[in-house]
């Protein structure tokens, strides 16, 4: 399909070798420590991605959003679970989702959530999976596993029939606070012994739970016991990206998501760069900040991946800046000259397109959708 000098600037590159790599390693990474892997494909949203999954023995998909579900559905994914918080908007189209054959899982901690959404499921003579969402610690939504709510919660959703209850689901997100190996171990371990306990409190109640769901790319790379957990839902670590690297979550050689971009402006004298990458194509998100204390949006490498010791470390709608002092670097780099930029937050990059050039090396050899929107 050419060559990335044959590409308009800017465009989505997926290196395939490295996201076939990574998704083969937390497969198996998963699968012997006894659990099921559910991948959260909201980083990537690209069935071909979805199918590598699949092929590495994943069992069903996370989505966030419900175009996400829909175009999954649509190419054979049937089950499937919804993980931000279902509201009474989106009760129509979860149940028509279940009645047309598809197992749509959805969560909540809301207690007037599982009453309503019975009513809506036993109109149309469905079953609905609810999961109990829970905080395990990083504070954005869900019950307290040691507080009153949990048991309430598991009782009103196991007693709104038709709706069935699915289990507890949690996600670490403040596993993002962590670095290194040692830190994102002690959340992993905190994230999982939270959840069996819970779990253990409501079988103790006679609740039973038929799964123990967690998940965060930083807490699954590393944990070394998942005892008592049914299933991790994972999404970053298909692509990876500068983030996670600085994290301790993964390699720099496992980043697979960079945008390629073309020098349009260079000053020798003010040591500047400026890119056609800017917001619009990187995303606004800056990460964590480098070890040096940088804060960024993006690595920049040669097409071939070797580092050029230069970062965006300002933005515009559609200029990315780069400033140094390394006049060896600005010589290379003349207007027109090509570059990638290695993404900081792939999840948030990659969504800021419409579809994926996939490269092997400098080659592309096919092109991915990016499955966008709500
Ligand atoms: C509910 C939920 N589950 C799982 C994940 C996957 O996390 P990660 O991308 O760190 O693997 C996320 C990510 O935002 C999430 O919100």
């Amino acid at each position: 399909m050419g060559d990335l000098h044959a590409l308009p600037t800017p465009s989505l590159l997926v290196d395939r070798a490295r996201v076939e790599r990574n998704v083969m390693r937390m497969a198996s990474r998963i699968a012997a420590l006894g659990a099921r892997l559910r991948p959260h494909v909201k980083t990537h949203k690209a069935i071909e991605v979805g199918r590598l999954q699949a092929q590495a023995g994943m069992q069903g998909i996370t989505v966030s959003t419900l175009a996400e579900a829909r175009a999954f559905a649509a190419q054979g994914f049937d089950n499937i679970t919804y993980a931000v918080p279902i509201e009474p908007g989106k009760f129509a189209a979860v149940v028509a989702m279940n009645a047309e054959g598809t197992r749509l899982a959805v969560i909540t901690d809301d207690p007037e959530v599982p009453a309503s959404l019975a009513a809506v499921a036993k109109r149309a003579g469905v079953t609905v999976d609810v999961y109990l969402k829970v905080d395990c610690g990083y504070g954005r939504a869900g019950v307290d596993p040691e507080g009153p709510a949990l048991l309430e919660m598991a009782e009103r959703i196991g007693s709104a029939a038709p709706l069935r209850f699915a289990g507890l689901l949690a996600h670490a997100g403040h596993s993002y606070q962590a670095r290194g190996r040692a830190e994102i171990l002690t959340i992993a371990n905190a994230e999982r012994d939270v959840m069996v306990a819970a779990a253990r409190r409501l079988a103790a109640q006679g609740i039973a739970v038929p799964c123990v769901s967690i998940g965060s790319t930083p807490t699954a790379s590393h944990v070394e016991d998942l005892t008592g957990v049914h299933e991790v839902r994972t999404g970053n670590y298909a692509f990876y990206d500068l983030m996670q690297v600085t994290i301790g979550s993964c390699g720099a050689a496992d980043v697979a998501l960079s945008v390629l971009s073309a020098v349009v402006h260079r000053d020798r004298a003010q040591g500047k760069l400026i890119l056609d990458a800017g917001a619009i194509a990187l995303s606004k998100d800056a990460g964590i900040a480098d070890p040096d204390g940088v804060t960024h949006y993006g690595r920049l490498v040669t097409l071939e991946g070797e580092e050029l010791g230069l970062r965006v470390t300002a933005l515009s709608q559609e200029h990315g800046w780069v400033q140094t002092d390394d006049g060896a670097a600005l010589d290379r780099l003349p207007v027109g000259a090509r570059v990638r930029v290695l993404a900081n937050h792939s999840c948030l990059t990659a969504a800021q397109h419409a579809h994926y050039e996939v490269c092997e090396g400098t080659r592309v050899v096919d092109r991915w959708v990016n499955h966008r929107g709500w």
